[in-house]
């Protein structure tokens, strides 16, 4: 069974299914809705295909990797995300995917941020779209079942093992119980426990609620990516392949503020830079408006532009009224990706036997503090397909239909009494504190007084939640119902982010604190851990897997 249709997802079913196996796949929304359709500037593999940029190898994706990441990755499954790639980005090819060409045919790539080659190949800026669409009829192409607009509420776990779970048709309010011997849990990140963010809607992170009550530790939930350039207003994805293609930063001075910060580098230093660079601008007043910088196209020319970057420029038209080849584009940095998720091994497992995860669901951990631009759609494919494996090497058939048959009865129970409930406090008041609450804490700077008074406001905000009610009592497409059972897992994941960073007392990629700037390998070079223990949440550490690559100070 697989919980998540997006590119990790969905990768795994066609495996699995080519490993003989019966697979089912649940989905919230439609899969060709997945949010893997939102990336948009491109897949990294060291194909050195661009021209007059010398050789790439994949050990040096790998170290660009590490580095990027502030050495908190592990090494040994950055060396299996780097060493796949070419292939994985070969496979998607040959199943279909239109990637943008060089003049020679070959697939072409462009330079992105923290990454020493132009490595990042692309289908103009629409690559995840491109991506999940040539997945989704691959799978479309097997006997795999789809359960689209199905939302899981519960896994079920029987002496120590997953088995199942129980998932709520969003058509009708029916609970259904799912019997399976292997549990992928695929279901993106946490972006939208934030305000300002580039997320769908739907990542709010099921999977990690998820697997937290099933047993299952989470990992380095603290590191939250901020793209330097979404637009402002809306917070829609303004790609790192702007830049790559030439695009600059300008502050209100007309000053090209990136040189200062990262003066090789410059506008594609990695993004926890770029961000930091430009909330510095901002919060020193040499902003536009106190709010955003300019990114500016203009010097590329239409057909470049029309040709390599059509999207951004629609959504910028569309939503902000600035055609980019005329005029600059105001962005600013919003929540992107969570490099924290589900803690697996390098085959995807979870320690809870019959669970695993893939994708931005999990942490195994190849982006460490900070994820390179252009990982997230590799990670998704190279482990999707490692997750498909390992699939179909462990599952099988139900272990345990009356387990799920028992839990389908408690999750109708627990669901009732949420309906039944009829108080002043409502869910969706909550919901905007809590974004709130997480953006202004646990944004792209933190310290110590405002993440101290965002944790204790994120638990005031659960107990809250644990009394508050729904008016749409009942009905199909009950929206209100799953945004309400969304809430308490979005609370839950909210207070494990929380209390790792406050924990952390140290900056490293996109963890900065300004109480404690500078990176402490002595007393912090590990993966935050946390669990569910004895009714609450529990803190732990584990070791980081060094490896080839020495730990040194990150310098762009
Ligand atoms: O900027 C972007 O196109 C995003 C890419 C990514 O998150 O990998």
């Amino acid at each position: 069974m697989i919980v998540g249709a997006g590119l990790a997802g969905l990768r795994a079913a066609v495996e699995a299914t080519r490993a003989g196996k019966d697979v089912a796949v649940i989905s919230k929304v439609h899969p060709l809705r997945s949010h893997s359709v939102a990336a948009q500037g491109g897949i990294n593999a060291a194909l050195g295909n661009a021209p007059d940029a010398g050789d790439d190898r994949w050990e040096d994706h790998a170290f660009d990797t590490v580095k990027g990441s502030d050495y908190l990755a592990d090494q040994d499954a950055v060396d299996i995300l780097t060493s796949r790639a070419p292939e994985a980005v070969y496979e998607m090819e040959h199943m279909g995917t239109v990637f943008s060409r060089f003049e020679d045919g070959r697939i072409a790539q462009r330079p992105f941020g923290g990454a020493g080659f132009p490595r990042t190949c692309y289908a103009a800026d629409r690559t995840g779209h491109n991506l999940l669409h040539t997945l989704f009829e691959q799978a479309m192409g097997t006997n795999g079942t789809f359960y689209d607009e199905f939302f899981v509420t519960s896994l079920v776990v029987e002496e120590g093992r997953c088995v199942g779970c129980v998932a709520m048709d969003i058509a009708t309010g029916g609970l259904q119980g799912f019997s399976a011997g292997a549990v992928l849990l695929a279901t993106g990140g946490y972006g939208r426990i934030f305000n300002r963010s580039t997320n769908a809607l739907i990542n709010q992170g099921d999977g990690a609620a998820l697997a937290l009550g099933a047993g299952a530790p989470l990992k380095d939930m603290e590191f939250v990516q901020f793209h330097p350039t979404t637009l402002y207003g809306t917070n829609i994805l303004i790609t790192e392949g702007a830049r790559g293609e030439g695009g600059q930063l300008f502050n209100s001075e007309g000053e090209r503020f990136m040189v200062k910060y990262a003066p090789k580098a410059k506008d594609l230093a990695p993004r926890d830079i770029v961000a930091r660079s430009i909330q510095t601008e901002v919060d020193e007043g040499r902003g536009f408006e106190g709010e955003y910088v300019h990114l500016d196209l203009t010097h590329l020319g239409a057909e470049r532009i029309k040709e390599r970057l059509p999207g951004i420029r629609q959504i910028s038209m569309d939503f902000a009224g600035v055609d980019p080849v005329e005029a600059p584009m105001p962005v600013q940095p919003g929540q992107h990706y969570s490099m924290g998720g589900i803690s697996v091994d390098n085959e995807c497992a979870t320690p809870i036997p019959g669970l695993y995860a893939a994708g931005e669901a999990a942490c195994v951990s190849v982006h460490g503090a900070n994820r390179l631009g252009g990982n997230s759609l590799l990670e998704a494919v190279v482990f999707g397909k490692v997750a498909g494996t390992t699939l179909g090497r462990d599952g099988g058939p139900g272990l345990a239909p009356d387990a799920v048959g028992a839990a389908v009865s408690s999750e109708s129970e627990r669901i009732a009494s949420f309906l039944g409930r009829d108080t002043d406090t409502s869910m969706s008041g909550i919901r905007e504190e809590l974004k709130r609450t997480m953006f202004d804490g646990f944004g792209v700077y933190r310290t110590a007084e405002p993440m101290d008074a965002g944790l204790k406001k994120v638990r005031e905000l659960r107990v809250q939640c644990s009394s508050a009610s729904i008016t749409a009592k009942a009905g199909p497409f009950n929206q209100a119902l799953i945004r309400g059972l969304e809430l308490e897992f979005m609370l839950l994941v909210a207070e494990a982010v929380a209390m790792g960073a406050v924990e952390r007392r140290e900056s490293r990629g996109s963890h900065s604190r300004k109480d404690f700037p500078d990176r402490d390998d002595e007393k912090f070079l590990h993966h935050t851990m946390v669990r569910m223990a004895d009714g609450g949440l529990q803190l732990y550490t584990e070791q980081v897997r060094l490896g080839r690559f020495e730990v040194k100070e990150r310098v762009y």
